[in-house]
C-alpha cells in the first residue's frame, strides 16, 4: 500500500481502528475519521506511533453538513483517494431521527456511504468498501426504510434491515461507476467486541433473540475480543492484488465473494433505495 491513502469512517475505535491499524502496516497513508477531535487524533498518534503515516479528521458523519465539510478536507490534503473504506455503523435501541431529519440507521448505513462516495468521487481513483453487518439479506420493505411502521420484531430489526439496503446501494453504485476506474464492493466482517457491541441492550435485540443476549454477552469479550479477524475482509478488499478491478461483489468475513440475497438483487429494492438518498442528498451531492 506505499503511496496510497485511505480514508476509514469510524476509523477511532472498534473494527474501523483494526482496520486502520492493518492498512497503515502495510503502508498506506489513512485518514481516520471520528465524531471526537480528542479521540481521532489520539488514535492517529497511536497507529501512526510506528512508522505509518495516520491522520485525523473530526466528523460526526451521519450529518449531511459535515459529509461536506469532510469531503473538503479529504481534497484540501490529497490529490487522490485510493481507498474509501465506509465502516461507520449504529445500532440504538429504538427508533431515533439525526439532526437532518433521517433515521439513524438508515442515515449511518446507507445515506452517509452514498453521500461520502458522491463527494468523494472525483478525487477516487481505486476501491469503495461498505461494510455489511447483522444478518443481512431479508426482504426489503418498501413502506417501511426508515422504520417509519416498526423498528423491531420477532425477527426484524431495522439495522439488519439497512444494512440489506446497503448491499443493494452498494450493488447499484458498482453498476453506474463501471468503467470508471471505482470499484465498490461489500465486506462482511463477522462478530467483534467493539464499542457498538458494548454499549448494545437486550431492548435493541429483535424479540426471539433476546433470551440468548445475555449469554452472547457473557461469550462475546473471550471469543470476539480479536479484532484482527473482523478487519480481515475489509484490509482484504482494500489492498489485496486478488481483487485489482473486482466491483459489484459481496465478500464473507472469509474474504470469499458470497451470492447477493435475492433483495438485494432485485431492481425495484435498488431503484426505491437509491431514489430515497438522491431525494435527500439534493442539497449535498
Ligand atoms: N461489532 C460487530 O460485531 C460487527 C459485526 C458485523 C458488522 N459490524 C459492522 O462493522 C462496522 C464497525 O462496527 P464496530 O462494532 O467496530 O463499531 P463501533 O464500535 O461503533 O466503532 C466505530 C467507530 O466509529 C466511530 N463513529 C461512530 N459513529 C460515528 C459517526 N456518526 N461519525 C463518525 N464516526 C463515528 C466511533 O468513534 P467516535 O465515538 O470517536 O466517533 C467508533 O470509534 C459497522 O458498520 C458495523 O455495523 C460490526
Amino acid at each position: 500500500m506505499d503511496g496510497k491513502t485511505v480514508l476509514v469512517t469510524g476509523g477511532t475505535g472498534g473494527i474501523g481502528k483494526e482496520t486502520a491499524r492493518g492498512l497503515a502496516a502495510r503502508g498506506a497513508r489513512v485518514i481516520l475519521v471520528g465524531r471526537d477531535p480528542v479521540r481521532a487524533q489520539r488514535a492517529a498518534d497511536e497507529l501512526g506511533a510506528g512508522n505509518g503515516r495516520v491522520e485525523a479528521i473530526a466528523a460526526d458523519v451521519t450529518r449531511q453538513r459535515d459529509l461536506a465539510r469532510l469531503a473538503a478536507q479529504v481534497a484540501e490534503r490529497c490529490d487522490r483517494l485510493d481507498v474509501l473504506i465506509n465502516n461507520v455503523g449504529t445500532h440504538p435501541p429504538r427508533r431515533t431521527l439525526t439532526e437532518d431529519g433521517v433515521e439513524s440507521t438508515f442515515a449511518a448505513h446507507v445515506l452517509t456511504p452514498f453521500t461520502l462516495t458522491r463527494l468523494l468521487l472525483p478525487l477516487l481513483g481505486g476501491r469503495v468498501v461498505n461494510i455489511t453487518g447483522g444478518i443481512p439479506g431479508g426482504r426489503i420493505e418498501l413502506d417501511n426504510l426508515q422504520a417509519e411502521r416498526r423498528y423491531l420484531g420477532w425477527t426484524f430489526s431495522q439495522y439488519n434491515h439497512t444494512k440489506t439496503m446497503l448491499m443493494a446501494m452498494s450493488l447499484r453504485f458498482a453498476e453506474q461507476v463501471t468503467g470508471s476506474g471505482v470499484t465498490v464492493n461489500v465486506a462482511y466482517p463477522g462478530h467483534g467486541h467493539t464499542p457498538m457491541n458494548q454499549a448494545m441492550t437486550v431492548a435493541g435485540f429483535p424479540y426471539v433473540y433476546r433470551p440468548i443476549v445475555p449469554l452472547l454477552r457473557a461469550l462475546t469479550p473471550r471469543l470476539f475480543g480479536d479484532l484482527s479477524k473482523p478487519s480481515r475482509s475489509s484490509v482484504y478488499l482494500a489492498s489485496s492484488g486478488d481483487v485489482e478491478g473486482v466491483t459489484g461483489t459481496y465478500f464473507t468475513m472469509n474474504c470469499r465473494p458470497a451470492p447477493w440475497p435475492a433483495s438485494v438483487l432485485d431492481r425495484r429494492n435498488q431503484d426505491t433505495v437509491w431514489a430515497l438518498c438522491e431525494d435527500l442528498t439534493r442539497e449535498t451531492v
